[in-house]
């Protein structure tokens, strides 16, 4: 151990993204086509022992302290709180004796009300549910599923069960949900949430991104600020969200402006896919297969190679608004968010 994970551009890995499924009980419009998402073989997708096998590389040999799981929707995946134990019992450098992740999970929430105690049981922390209505015809439209109720109760479940922090995530998206900014801060004001307001970004399966359909992130604060007044809180560091707080003292909302300020100079993340494929950015259009090294007999001291080449690859960032951006073949479904 002792040795950190640098890219060329002198970013220090620390965040490893898992996608343990790439499928899905949703079909988020901004995600999934409705019908026609051809999922991998089972054969295919890492299984339990090879996921905390690359984790296990990187949070004892790199010092990652901090792994998120994602899909897909990763509650799909049978026995997920077996994995959430796995990851919680890695040490961080290796020593017996030394702190352990901060785990955490991005979910759509439809499970929670019969997985959310188990998830915590197992070592689960952090969450974040992804929600984009609050009206239920809406959230159907959106999601393809008649799941607000089911949500919400999600949200309560995980509060009760002592996940801590739960944060709701929105992706807001012109002319569909952007008058749904205040009411979002107002849920979260009062049910002790914060809600984090993501720009949308082209990694939609469907390719209906387009500039003009993203809510620029000064204007998600300048709408809330005008019912709920906000002060920026400093010191964000590697997160991708900039945090208000309300003047009143009534917590936090967080917006996460990929597209209209990019954050990647500070970016500490890498993900692997469901299928074992390392990528070194959400539009990384290169990537490196691990399974040839998992499944082939390979050594850790291979797979660490393996992780450290991809990483001395990874760019300054991802031009979204720039002439030479290249979209992703995959949608957020197959990298995980
Ligand atoms: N743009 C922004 N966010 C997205 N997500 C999924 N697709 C997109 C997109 N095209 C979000 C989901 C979830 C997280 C994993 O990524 O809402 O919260
Ligand atoms: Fe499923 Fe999440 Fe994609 Fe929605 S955004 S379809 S919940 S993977």
């Amino acid at each position: 151990m002792g040795e950190a994970l640098v890219d060329s551009y002198g970013r220090t890995v620390r965040d490893l993204r898992i996608s343990v499924t790439d499928r899905c009980n949703f079909r988020c419009q901004y995600c999934m086509p409705e019908e026609g998402m051809v999922w991998l073989p089972r054969t295919d997708i890492l299984t339990f022992e090879e996921i905390e096998r690359v984790a296990r590389v990187c949070v004892e040999r790199f010092g990652v302290d901090s792994i998120r799981l994602t899909g897909g929707e990763p509650t799909v995946r049978a026995h997920l709180p077996t994995l959430v134990a796995k990851l919680a019992a890695l040490r961080v450098g290796g020593d017996p004796d030394g702190r352990g992740v901060d785990l955490a999970m991005t979910t759509n929430g439809a499970s929670l009300r019969l997985m959310a105690r188990d998830l915590h049981d197992a070592g689960l922390r952090r969450l974040n549910i992804s929600c984009d209505s609050l009206q239920r015809e809406r959230f159907l439209a959106i999601t393809k599923r008649d799941a607000l109720d089911a949500v919400l109760d999600g949200i309560d479940a995980a509060l009760a069960a002592g996940l801590d922090p739960v944060k709701l995530n929105c992706v807001l998206m012109r002319g569909i949900n952007d008058d749904e900014i205040v009411d979002f801060a107002r849920f979260g004001r009062e049910r002790g949430v914060q809600v984090r307001f993501i720009e949308f970004m082209p990694l939609d399966a469907s390719d209906e991104w387009s500039a003009n359909r993203v809510v620029p992130g000064a204007e998600i604060v300048a709408a809330i600020d005008a019912v709920y007044p906000l002060a920026a809180v400093e010191g964000r560091g590697s997160q991708p969200a900039d945090r208000y707080r309300y003047r009143d003292g009534a917590g936090e909302i967080g917006v996460i402006a990929s597209v209209s300020e990019p954050f990647c100079g500070a970016c500490d993340r890498i993900r692997l896919t469901a299928e074992g494929q390392l990528r070194n950015c959400l539009f990384a259009v290169d990537e490196t297969d691990l399974r040839p090294l998992l499944r082939g007999g390979g050594s850790d001291d291979e797979l660490a190679a393996a992780i450290i080449g991809n990483v001395g690859r990874k760019w300054a960032g991802h031009s979204i608004n720039q002439v030479t951006f290249i979209r992703p073949a995959r949608s957020m479904s197959q990298i995980g968010g």
